[in-house]
């Protein structure tokens, strides 16, 4: 089971390239964002998983409902495991985007296909900025009010804050996924990722971070975590520390594990 799903955040396709010839499929899974899809576009997500990479396709789609259908549509096609869409698009785009997913599976007979996450609120909106375009509510209240449509919507999980996790936990139950991002190795935690990154457990521009040991603990079920690996002088060995913490903090709950 493999919950670290590394985001290819690089200024360009060769610079990604290179640092995927380091690593390994068994030790993450990749996430490409718009910048680098814009950049690449689907030939290296193409590459990307004749390599054995699982890519999450993080392109947050928020349309109409036929546009974002025809998206996912393209998506399945593609072949990738994962693509997150806007829950605040509404429960008709998320039905569509759903119908559109599972009438590609059946057609291709794919026998278990491209995953949907939603995104409630975005992170960087605090309640001011939410307030401006026209949500005078606290974001959690909004994160919980999102994440239930998006239950209800049969999406297949949320983006979220690793402290918002608690909030989501019991909308779903563990057959729905929880993915975080703003996770930071701990210096002085179970595996000493420190020692072997220059980056260490910096938390850069991230607030209210997590290690990935209290991430896991706390319900989540994959952890998107980008320069504490992508900056490291020793990528490999940094993502076998965080494994080897994540299995630690595994083996102290008892939830379903997601595949
Ligand atoms: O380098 P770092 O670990 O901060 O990268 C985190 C990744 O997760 C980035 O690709 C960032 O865009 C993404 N992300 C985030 N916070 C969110 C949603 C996505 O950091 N709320």
């Amino acid at each position: 089971m493999n919950r670290i799903i590394t985001a290819l955040d690089f200024a360009n396709v060769a610079k990604a390239q290179d640092f995927v010839s380091k690593i390994d499929p068994s030790l993450t899974r990749l996430k490409v964002g718009s910048q680098l899809f814009t950049l690449g576009g689907p030939a290296l997500i193409e590459e990307l998983q004749k390599q054995g990479f699982d890519v999450f396709l993080d392109l947050k789609y928020h349309d109409i409902p036929n546009t974002v259908a025809s998206a996912l549509q393209a998506a399945s096609a593609l072949g990738v495991w994962m693509v997150t869409l806007h829950a605040s698009g509404g429960p008709a785009m998320m039905k569509a985007a759903r119908d559109a997913v599972n009438s590609y599976d059946r057609q291709a007979q794919t026998g278990g296909g491209t995953r949907i996450v939603a995104v409630t609120v975005l992170t960087s909106l605090d309640r001011a900025e939410m307030a401006a375009v026209g949500l005078d509510k606290e974001p959690s209240s909004q994160v919980e009010q999102l994440a239930q449509l998006a239950h209800a919507a049969s999406m297949d999980g949320v983006v979220c804050s690793p402290h918002e996790v608690a909030l989501i936990r019991g909308i779903g139950k563990n057959d729905f996924l929880i993915i975080t991002p703003g996770i930071r190795p701990d210096k002085d935690g179970e595996v000493p990722v420190s020692q072997i990154t220059s980056h260490g457990g910096a938390p850069d521009d991230q607030r209210r971070t997590l290690t990935p040991y209290d991430a896991i603990v706390g319900g989540s079920d994959y952890l998107v975590i980008g320069r504490p690996v992508t900056q490291a002088s020793s990528p490999v060995e940094v993502l076998h520390a965080l494994n080897a913490e994540i299995q630690i903090a595994a083996s102290q709950i008892s939830t379903n594990s997601p595949d």
